[in-house]
């Protein structure tokens, strides 16, 4: 089948339908962020991302900004009884004029491919739960969008992490095509805070140091075509084996020498792990945190998820040396959106809430 005819089966199939409620009173979130330092955001606890997720994304009405900004931070903040953990990211649309803008925010475009749905795309404000389990996330977040009380949801996903487990620092778990996802992410918390968090010097509004840009791309996977490819193939699409062993035999946390292999006779120049890091020395500044979802029949993929102090250098670099991958006709992006995570403290709401 021609690369072209997949993604036509891809987009004639990709359903739109989403949910939207009216959110309705009261109700007080259990949040666990506990059994981490205090000083790590909420988002980078943990050496693996909890194993089930859900994100909510909203919209307010006019005139509800500042309530409902209040309202979402009480809806998030940690309680220590609950076993999850929760944060809270806002869209470019629910900043005021009269506030400056982290410097990167803005609605995410459409790359090459994608195909946005805008009932599954962009939104005021996006909530994030993780869980131990699929009903304590789905509990949590039906609390705090109690506990939220404004806005009406936009759209609403969840996703699980299969084989969820942590190796030498490293969160990995196995993504929809069989591989083990997480080798190229960092394998302490202190790297992952230095490529995810915003940092004075780096341009951006003193309310926003301490935050990060949370970018989620819902990525819809064709696992049938994919699944007739052989287990061959399908490595030399992403550039590793299954279990995350280089093809040339490099041991699976050392580096390759990509360019030993200029004409990528073993590593293919077209592999997704060879267009994203294509410089070993220099590791894309972003941290990945990706679930599974499935939604039933073939609506089921990737909720790929990052975070990054950078938009420019962290995805939207990778997203853009990863056009013309081999991996592409395998996969359509039908949502999503670019988000900034508040720094944990009120600094950033008080400056939110009074412009
Ligand atoms: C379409 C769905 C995707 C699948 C199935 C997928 C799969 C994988 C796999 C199996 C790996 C190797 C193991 C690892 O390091 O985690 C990997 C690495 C990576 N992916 Fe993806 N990926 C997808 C989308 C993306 C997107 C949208 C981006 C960013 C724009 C991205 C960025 C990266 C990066 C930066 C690495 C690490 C490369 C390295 O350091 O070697 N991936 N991905």
């Amino acid at each position: 089948m021609t690369r072209r005819s997949r993604r036509d089966i891809l987009r004639a199939t990709a359903a739109t339908a989403v949910g939207v409620g009216a959110l309705s009173a009261v109700g007080a979130a259990a949040f666990d962020g506990s059994s981490s330092p205090k000083d790590i955001p909420t988002h980078l606890r943990g050496a693996a991302p909890l194993p089930y997720a859900e994100v909510v994304s909203l919209d307010l009405a006019a005139g509800q900004r500042a309530d409902a900004l209040r309202a979402a931070h009480r809806a998030i903040t940690p309680s220590n009884q609950g076993r999850t953990i929760s944060w809270l990211a806002l869209g470019e649309s629910v900043l005021p004029h009269a506030v400056s803008r982290p410097r990167y925010l803005k609605l995410m475009p459409s790359f090459a491919g994608d195909v946005l749905d805008p009932a599954r795309s962009h939104g005021d404000l996006l909530l994030q739960i993780t869980g131990p389990s699929a009903t304590a996330v789905q509990e949590a977040s039906e609390q705090a969008l109690r506990t939220l009380k404004y806005g009406q949801v936009r759209w609403r996903l969840a996703g699980h992490r299969p084989e969820s487990r942590t190796e030498d620092g490293q969160g990995l778990s196995r993504n929809p095509f069989h591989f083990t996802e997480g080798y190229g992410n960092p394998a302490s918390t202190a790297e992952a805070v230095e490529r995810a968090l915003v940092k004075d010097g780096q341009g951006e509004p003193s309310w926003a140091i301490g935050g990060s840009y949370q970018v989620i791309r819902i990525i819809r996977l064709a696992t049938d075509f994919w699944d007739r490819d052989t287990i061959d193939a399908q490595e030399r699409i992403i550039g590793r084996r299954r279990d995350g062993r280089w093809l040339d035999g490099t041991p699976t946390n050392e580096q390759p020498v990509f360019s030993a292999d200029a004409l990528g006779k073993i590593t293919p120049l077209d592999a997704h792990v060879r267009r994203a890091a294509p410089d070993r020395r220099k590791p894309p500044p972003l941290v990945r945190r990706g679930y599974t979802y499935q939604r039933g029949g073939s609506d089921r993929g990737l909720l790929f998820s990052c975070f990054q102090h950078d938009l420019e250098e962290g995805f939207e670099a990778v997203q853009g040396r990863l056009e013309g991958e081999a991996m592409a006709k395998y996969t359509l992006t039908i949502g999503g959106g670019y988000y900034f995570i508040p720094p944990p403290g009120t600094t950033w709401l008080e400056t939110l809430t009074s412009a």
